[in-house]
């Protein structure tokens, strides 16, 4: 019997892909995305998988939007077995050069926006004494990159988020995951990058750090590639704390926790090419 999985900001990149395969598993999927036309094709999509889909357009910053659908759902299926909050937007700028209304922007969307759907859902899996909320963090959730640090800011206070929550929902049988990607190859990052200002005193290396990323993600793990290893997290029985998509950002997760932070700081540099 399938389980009944809510994903948000499934109208492209790795949630799309993530909810086609669970469709095709078998499991009922409910979700939105502020991008209507990719919630018309997905559901013209899963209308070809078959089985059962609540899809809507919905801007995961409106909160009365998102006490509907959680009605929504809660009337269709009865129930929820797992929440994937995967909406995340990127935010790339000198942090000096920073517009703090967008840099508002992005932290309300990724870290109120992921808490939100969770609230929205904890009352009704906290009754049944069961569920998953997992989170899509990120590899700069524990690894800060540079250019990147409102975004950075974001992904480790989700982080934080789902690992102080967590003590307290699990005594009610739910179980709490974090995946952190490192690179995928969505467009993700193509929406971000952007030059700094002419004259700006961080736009050389920025340059440096924009192609030395758009060349790492020729051979970035494609969203197809990440979705199969989401799908893993969602419907094992016990799914780790911590979940990579690739060999590479384990293993930089795992010797980052020995590296001295100057040493790290050293690869991370040249690594980008933004080498002073
Ligand atoms: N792609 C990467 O390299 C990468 C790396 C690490 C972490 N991540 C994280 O993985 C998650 C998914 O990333 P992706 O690459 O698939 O992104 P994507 O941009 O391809 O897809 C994100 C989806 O979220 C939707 N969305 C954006 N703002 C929204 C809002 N306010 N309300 C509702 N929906 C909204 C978009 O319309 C889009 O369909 C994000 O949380 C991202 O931070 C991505």
């Amino acid at each position: 019997m399938g389980e009944v999985i809510v994903i948000t900001g499934l109208g492209d990149g790795m949630g799309r892909h993530t909810a086609t395969m669970l469709a095709e598993m078998g499991h009922s999927i409910a979700g939105f995305d502020v991008d209507a036309k990719g919630v018309a094709s997905l559901s013209e999509e899963m209308d070809k998988i078959g089985g059962e889909h609540l899809l809507m357009p919905l801007d995961i910053s409106d909160r009365k939007g998102i006490t509907k659908f959680r009605d929504a759902v809660l009337r269709k299926y009865g129930k929820v077995d797992t929440v994937l909050s995967n909406v995340g937007i990127g935010f790339f700028s000198p942090f000096e050069e920073a517009d703090l209304e967008k840099a508002l922007k992005c932290l309300e969307i990724n870290v109120i926006g992921a808490a939100a759907i969770f609230q929205a859902f904890i009352p009704s899996m906290r009754d049944r004494k069961q569920g998953k909320l997992i989170a899509m963090s990120s590899l700069v959730g524990r690894i800060p990159f540079p250019f990147e640090s409102i975004y950075t800011a974001s992904k480790f206070a989700i982080t934080g988020l789902m690992l102080s929550l967590r003590y307290e929902v699990e005594p009610f049988g739910l179980k709490v995951s974090i995946i952190e990607p490192a690179q995928v190859s969505t467009t993700f990052a193509a929406k971000i990058h952007v030059l700094p200002r002419d004259g700006s005193p961080y736009r050389e290396r920025a340059r440096r750090f924009i192609e030395r990323d758009d060349e790492l993600i020729k051979t970035a793990p494609t969203p197809v590639f990440a979705a199969r290893r989401i799908v893993k997290v969602v419907t094992a029985k016990k799914p780790a704390l911590f979940n990579q998509i690739d060999f590479n950002s384990s293993f930089l997760l795992w010797i980052n926790n020995f590296l001295p932070t100057r040493i790290r700081d050293m690869i991370l540099v040249n690594y980008m090419h933004i080498k002073v």
